[in-house]
């Protein structure tokens, strides 16, 4: 169904990401009211909850009236929600630390989901804010996987590399911000090749001298790291091995 707008919209749960999207929304004109416990939403035409997953269920009991209910997780699919016929969910795939801490300036992916004209008022709401919209009508735990997978864990391994930098001597401001050019240059790289082309370094080339010995220097300097290093060397070799079959023709490989 086509989007009516325009929308009066309510967003209910003043954390980061409804903070953030109040200032987007009103930065785009649209009249946009943040809303907190018990507050009410009469007159809104939509009500979007950016409160935590665990309090979708609470709140969406609170807001039934709305004439469009969206909430904001990744993770939860619609039961949450009840049986409100225009029920649905506006996820961006991005990070917001709030909008004190800044607003993303790059392009924001944003999965669309939902029933009745949940879904055209959802992307109603994301082009405004400028982000793209995508329908993601799949598994919702696999999706959200995948962004933890993509998202969350690079930049863990970001605070991972700084902190082995900072043990090789380098000064600690310097080492997250010496390494983001490499680790931007190679997320890059993998968002359009093959793994056989973007994945370089020491497993790619099958050198199991230097990955001895840096297992050597992490037992040594950070041992609380050799789990995560010897998981991903693992991860990384299937990548290739998987790939390496498929060029053959032989499928992905087993194991
Ligand atoms: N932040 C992100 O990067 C991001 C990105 C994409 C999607 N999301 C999704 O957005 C939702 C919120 O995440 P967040 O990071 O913004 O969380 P957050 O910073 O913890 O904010 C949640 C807000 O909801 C409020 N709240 C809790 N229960 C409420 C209720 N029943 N009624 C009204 N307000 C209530 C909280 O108030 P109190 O502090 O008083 O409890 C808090 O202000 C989640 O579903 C999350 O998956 C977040």
């Amino acid at each position: 169904m086509a989007d009516q707008g325009p929308h009066r919209v309510a967003i209910v749960g003043a954390g980061r990401l409804g903070r953030s999207a109040a200032a987007l929304l009103a930065a785009a004109g649209v009249e946009a009211r943040l809303l907190g416990r018990g507050a009410s939403s009469a007159g809104a035409t939509v009500v979007w909850l950016t409160v935590p997953d665990r309090a979708i269920a609470e709140a969406a009991a609170d807001h039934q009236a709305a004439p469009v209910l969206l909430h904001a997780s990744g993770a939860t699919d619609l039961g949450p929600l009840g049986d409100h016929p225009h029920a649905g969910s506006l996820h961006p795939l991005m990070s917001f630390p709030g909008p004190e801490l800044g607003l993303p300036v790059g392009p924001v992916p944003a999965a669309v989901a939902g029933r009745g004209e949940a879904p055209a008022v959802a992307q109603a709401l994301a082009e405004r804010m400028g982000w793209t919209p995508f329908s993601m009508n799949g598994d919702r735990r696999l999706y959200h996987a995948a962004a933890v997978m993509a998202g969350n864990f690079s930049a863990a391994l970001l605070y991972a590399g700084g902190q082995l930098l900072t043990e090789a001597g380098v000064p600690p401001e310097l080492a997250r911000g010496l390494l983001l050019p490499l680790v931007l240059q190679g997320l890059g790289n993998a968002a359009v090749a093959p793994a056989s082309a973007a994945l370089t370094g020491p497993v790619a080339r099958g050198d199991h001298a230097v990955m001895d010995a840096h297992r050597a220097a992490l037992s040594e300097r950070a041992p609380e790291l050799l789990p995560a290093y010897a998981a991903l060397c693992a991860l990384s070799a299937a990548l290739l091995r998987d790939l390496a079959h498929e060029r053959d023709g032989k499928g992905p490989a087993g194991g």
